[in-house]
């Protein structure tokens, strides 16, 4: 029975503009890209769109410490992410920025239609300010000492020791992150969105959409605690869009964020003729989905339905909401080797693999999702390599070799095959509920059938036989059917690989109705392997590659002052040896983008240091400089070996780091102070 046909728009969340994409963040966008694929394939008219998340204080202070306007910063990341995302197969309708026009013109509007309905109020408010910086800082922004538990060295919105949360100003001890210095307080006079106004609106929407038990019950908690005004204004200096008639306010990034998934669908209807206000009337027969992650939910299911509805917009038709991604049930972290950048998985694995295990472990629920190495490999192997892929090896070469690549115009078990096409409700129902590890475990179940079926009909020996070519051809086109079949199932999770059997199967664009079409007599193509196996080995060399990168990144950081908030009395900077040192030889560092090794001259004792200074100076040229190195660090040890003390440089990084090279008639040893 067909569906009538839906007009469905979609979002993944905005990536942020200041960091590159990791595996966590692909779980939302397979998530994501296998439901708009499933739509597709079923043949809806299914729009997916994302862009760069561009605005606020991380991505303007980023910008300014690599001395780039911000523009030029999210254009380069923007690049990255759309660069990573295509290699993951991840089709977007259109990939745009919250720093565009149609986003300007968007949130403007809907800020002057909230405007105009008393929806907005001014009212001052005491912040935490940066007086060297000046600037306001964010609650990120301000570190000190933990008002409950006494934690030092706690972000300014909570305690990662007790799990407190406060505000800023009830910080003991707080320092600006910025600059170093005391924060102090200071007014100023912001807006504030009146959420509360819409508590009968967004409970209505509550009862009236099929929101995730998970994410209801956090909605009656947030009630429960009161629905509070929200504050959506910045001051200068902040990188995002001005306020209209608010000279020196800006908006909250936050804001203009979700504004965003209009924008960039705005963008695609004006190249692609599509009629957008048809997407936001109220009354409006199109659907609209987001898929975020659980940490986001307040702004996707409060604050944006509450700006829709105030604005005069239709409201989502759901929210879905997926858990975090852990690494063996610890959150992804840099030094255990498990925060790993898109680009440093796919240098080393192939997407289709993460595409098909975070899938395989995939429901419609918030809870999180655990990777295992050792599983995914076994799971990948097992389920795409030994059961999928190998129905097709073990009947294409009878066909192509024995019947001059032609499919009998027969299907032999037609009991077998009815078993695998009547599994298309029940597996495109679990698609469309999300529960797509439930879809993968039918699919399986079905591949494990016909690789019975074919143990039991025996191809290799009808091959033998005199007078059994009809039977043989019958069975292993049998066989090519099967696979036909559970292509068209697993062509949402795995396109790339599909594609190819496609080509073999000389079908292009298989859709989900073709599952009920036979292509008996076809020519098919010459099988190629589709998939190789994971190879443990390729894992753990990409978990040491980021180990390194992480390790050398720790030491090319601690040469420069991290923890800028911590001011150190006189007697701890006493205790500092600086030495002038002469540099004796310099070398590159195997398997280190950044590191030189060192070995100095130090008053007649020789230290072997680790710098990250490769790219401001080749090793030749600092044979014979002097430099001046703390003497005293105590040694650590690296990958590369022991490191016996620290080096002093000054500049803004990259090619420009400028050694202090004292005049002729300094000595190496001499004490400085
Ligand atoms: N910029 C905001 C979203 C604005 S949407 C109007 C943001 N960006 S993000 O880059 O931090 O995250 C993008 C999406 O990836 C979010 O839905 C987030 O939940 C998800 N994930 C980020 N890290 C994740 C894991 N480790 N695991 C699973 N999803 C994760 O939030
Ligand atoms: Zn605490």
């Amino acid at each position: 029975m067909e569906e009538p046909k839906r007009k469905i728009l979609v979002t993944s969340a905005l990536p942020y503009a200041n960091g590159p994409i990791h595996i966590g963040h692909m779980v939302e966008y397979i998530q994501t890209d296998v439901w708009v694929r499933f739509q597709k394939m079923r043949g809806h008219e299914c729009y997916f769109v994302c862009a760069d998340d561009a605005h606020g204080t991380p991505i303007m202070l980023k910008a300014e410490a690599e001395q780039v306007s911000p523009e030029v910063l999210i254009e380069r990341t923007s690049r990255e992410h759309q660069r990573d995302f295509s290699a993951f197969g991840i089709e977007f309708d259109n990939y745009h920025s919250t720093h565009s026009d149609e986003n300007r013109n968007i949130s403007e509007f809907i800020y002057e239609q909230l405007r105009k309905d008393d929806l907005i109020v001014a009212r001052t408010i005491e912040q935490a300010y940066d007086p060297v910086k000046g600037m306001f800082l964010p609650d990120r922004f301000v570190r000190g000492t933990c008002p409950r538990c006494a934690a030092v060295d706690q972000y300014g919105d909570s305690c990662e020791a007790c799990g407190g949360t406060y505000s800023p100003t009830d910080l003991i001890d707080p320092l600006s992150v910025v600059s170093g210095v005391t924060p102090e307080l200071k007014k100023s006079e912001h807006l504030f969105f009146t959420l509360a106004k819409f508590q009968d609106v967004l409970r209505d929407w509550i009862a009236n959409t099929d929101l995730h038990p998970g994410v209801v019950k956090k909605l009656e908690d947030w009630f429960e605690t009161g629905l509070k005004d929200w504050d959506i204004s910045r001051d200068a200096p902040y990188f995002g869009f001005e306020i209209p008639d608010n000279p020196g306010k800006y908006f909250y990034v936050w804001l203009d964020a979700p504004v965003g998934y209009l924008a960039s669908f705005k963008n695609l209807c004006e190249s692609e003729k599509i009629d957008f206000e048809s997407y936001l009337r109220p009354e409006s027969d199109t659907e609209l989905y987001h898929f975020i992650g659980k940490d986001i939910m307040y702004f996707h299911t409060l604050f944006w339905p509450a700006m829709l509805k105030g604005a005069g917009y239709r409201l989502p038709t759901n929210v879905f909401v997926h858990g975090f991604l852990t690494i063996d049930g610890k959150k992804m972290s840099k030094s255990r080797g498990s925060f790993i950048k898109a680009e440093t998985y796919l240098s080393f694995l192939s997407p289709d693999y993460l595409r098909y295990y975070f899938s395989a472990k995939l429901t419609s629920g918030i809870e999180d999702i655990d990777l295992n190495w050792d599983d995914f490999e076994a799971r990948v192997n097992s389920d795409l390599v030994g059961k999928f892929v190998n129905i097709g090896s073990r009947c294409a070469g009878f066909i192509t070799k024995r019947f001059g690549s032609k499919l009998a115009d027969e299907i032999v078990d037609t009991e077998l095959m009815l078993s695998f096409s009547s599994a298309s409700a029940d597996i495109a129902g679990f698609y469309e509920e999300r529960e797509y590890g439930r879809a993968i475990r039918e699919i399986m179940g079905l591949a494990d059938l016909a690789n019975r079926y074919i143990d039991s009909e025996k191809p290799w020996v009808l091959a033998k036989q005199e007078g059994a070519d009809r039977h043989l051809h019958l069975v292993v086109t049998m066989g090519i059917l099967l696979f036909r079949v559970l292509a068209i199932y697993l062509k949402p999770v795995i396109p790339d690989i599909i594609v190819e059997i496609e080509k073999f199967l000389g079908e292009p664009s298989l859709s989900w109705p073709d599952i009920h079409a036979a292509p008996l007599g076809n020519t098919i193509n010459k099988f190629i392997p589709l998939i190789e196996r994971v190879e443990s080995e390729k894992i753990v060399k990409m978990i040491d590659e980021v180990k390194r990168a992480a390790e050398e990144e720790r030491a090319i950081v601690k040469e420069e002052p991290e923890e800028q908030g911590h001011q150190i009395s006189i007697e701890d900077f006493l205790k500092i040896d600086l030495r002038v040192a002469k540099i004796v030889t310099a070398s590159s560092v195997v398997g280190a983008d950044k590191l030189l090794k060192l070995d100095l001259d130090v008053g007649g004792e020789q230290r072997q240091v680790f710098a990250g200074i490769k790219q401001s100076y080749d090793p030749e040229e600092l044979v014979g400089k002097m430099v001046v190195v703390v003497a005293n660090l105590a040694p650590r040890k690296m990958r590369f070996g022991i490191s016996e003390g620290m080096i002093l440089a000054a500049g803004p990084g990259g090619s420009e780091v400028f050694l202090l090279e004292p005049s002729n008639g300094s000595e190496s040893g001499m004490k400085i102070k």
